[in-house]
C-alpha cells in the first residue's frame, strides 16, 4: 500500500507540476456548465528555456463543442505543445487561450485540469493493480465501469486471460506489461474518467496495426455514444484519423489547412502529400 500511495503522489507532481503558473490560478473561476468549446486565439508561444524558438505563432484554432479533431503534422511541429498548453503546463507568450470563450488564466487549474484525459505515447502506469489502474482517482469504483472502459479499449480479454484477472499487478511503471498493452490501459482509464475533453497524443502509436484498428474503431464508437465529448486526436499514422470530423494540419506554427480527409485529399496540399507519404512507408 506504502508503494501504492508514493506512486500516487509521483503522478499528483506531475500532473499538478506548475512551470511557470503562478499560485494565483487556484483563485480562478469555474464553468458551471462548460459545453466544451476550445479555441487558441491568435497564440503565440516560446518555451521558457529556449525563448527565441517560435513553436507556436498566429496560431488560430477554434474547436467546437462535441466535435472530433485531429491535429496532424510533421514531427516537432508543436502538436503536444498546444495540448500542454491547453492543460497550463505552460502559459502562451501572446495571445490566448479560451474554454467556452473564457481565458484560461481566469480558470482555477485545478478544474480546469481535470476537464481533461489524456493518453499519450508514453502512458504513465502506478505500481498498482490492473483494475486501480484503470479507475485512478476515483473512489470506490465499480468493477463494472472498469470492465466497460477496458472493453472499449480492447483490454478487457487480455487481462481475464491473466491468473489474477483485474487484480494482477503491473510492477514498476507497468514494466509487467508490452507498450501496447499500457497504452490501451490508459486509454481505457481516460474512458473510464468520462471527461468532457478527450486527448489522444499519439495514443495508439506502440500498438501492432490490429489492436490500433480496434482501438481506433472503439473511439469512434465512444465519440458515437457520448455526442457532447470534445475530442483532439494527435496522430502520425494518417488511416487512423479518417473519420474525424475536421483534420487541421500544423505546420511553420500555424494550421495550414484544415477539412475532412476527402476535402483535404482532393485539394492535393500539405496532407495529401504527408498521406502519400506514410502510406508508402
Ligand atoms: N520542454 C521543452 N523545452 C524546450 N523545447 C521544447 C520542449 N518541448 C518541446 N520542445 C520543442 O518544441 C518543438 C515542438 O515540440 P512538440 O513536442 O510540440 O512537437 P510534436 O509536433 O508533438 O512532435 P512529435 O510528432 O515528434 O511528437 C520542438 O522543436 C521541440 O524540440
Ligand atoms: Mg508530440
Amino acid at each position: 500500500m506504502g508503494s501504492s500511495l508514493s506512486a500516487a503522489r509521483g503522478f499528483f507532481d506531475l500532473f499538478d507540476r506548475t512551470p511557470t503558473i503562478d499560485n494565483g490560478s487556484v483563485d480562478g473561476r469555474q464553468l458551471e456548465n462548460f459545453q466544451g468549446q476550445i479555441e487558441f486565439n491568435q497564440v503565440e508561444f516560446s518555451y521558457p528555456s529556449r525563448p527565441t524558438i517560435r513553436v507556436l505563432n498566429k496560431f488560430q484554432l477554434t474547436i467546437e463543442p462535441g466535435q472530433w479533431v485531429a491535429l496532424v503534422g510533421r514531427s516537432g511541429c508543436g502538436k503536444s505543445t498546444v495540448i500542454q498548453l491547453l492543460q497550463r503546463f505552460y502559459d502562451v507568450t501572446h495571445g490566448k487561450v479560451c474554454l467556452d470563450g473564457v481565458d484560461i488564466r481566469d480558470l482555477n487549474i485545478h478544474w480546469l485540469r481535470s476537464q481533461f484525459s489524456l493518453a499519450n505515447q508514453e502512458p504513465i502506469l502506478f505500481d498498482m493493480t490492473i483494475a486501480e489502474n484503470i479507475a485512478y482517482g476515483k473512489v470506490n469504483p465499480s468493477l463494472e465501469d472498469i470492465i466497460e472502459a477496458a472493453t472499449k479499449a480492447n483490454i478487457h480479454q487480455f487481462v481475464i486471460s491473466l491468473p489474477q484477472g483485474y487484480e494482477t499487478r503491473v510492477g514498476a511503471k507497468g514494466s509487467h506489461l508490452s507498450g501496447g498493452q499500457k497504452q490501451r490501459i490508459v486509454i481505457a482509464r481516460a474512458l473510464f474518467r468520462q471527461p468532457k475533453v478527450l486527448l489522444l497524443d499519439e495514443a495508439t502509436s506502440a500498438m501492432d496495426s490490429y489492436n490500433e484498428q480496434i482501438v481506433q474503431r472503439a473511439l469512434v464508437q465512444a465519440q458515437t455514444e457520448d455526442p457532447n465529448r470534445t475530442s483532439l486526436t494527435i496522430a502520425h499514422r494518417l488511416s487512423t484519423i479518417h473519420s474525424c470530423d475536421v483534420i487541421h494540419v500544423l505546420s511553420k506554427g500555424h494550421i495550414e489547412e484544415s477539412g475532412t480527409h476527402t476535402e483535404l485529399m482532393q485539394k492535393h496540399g500539405l496532407y495529401y502529400h504527408m498521406y502519400v507519404q506514410t502510406t508508402i512507408e
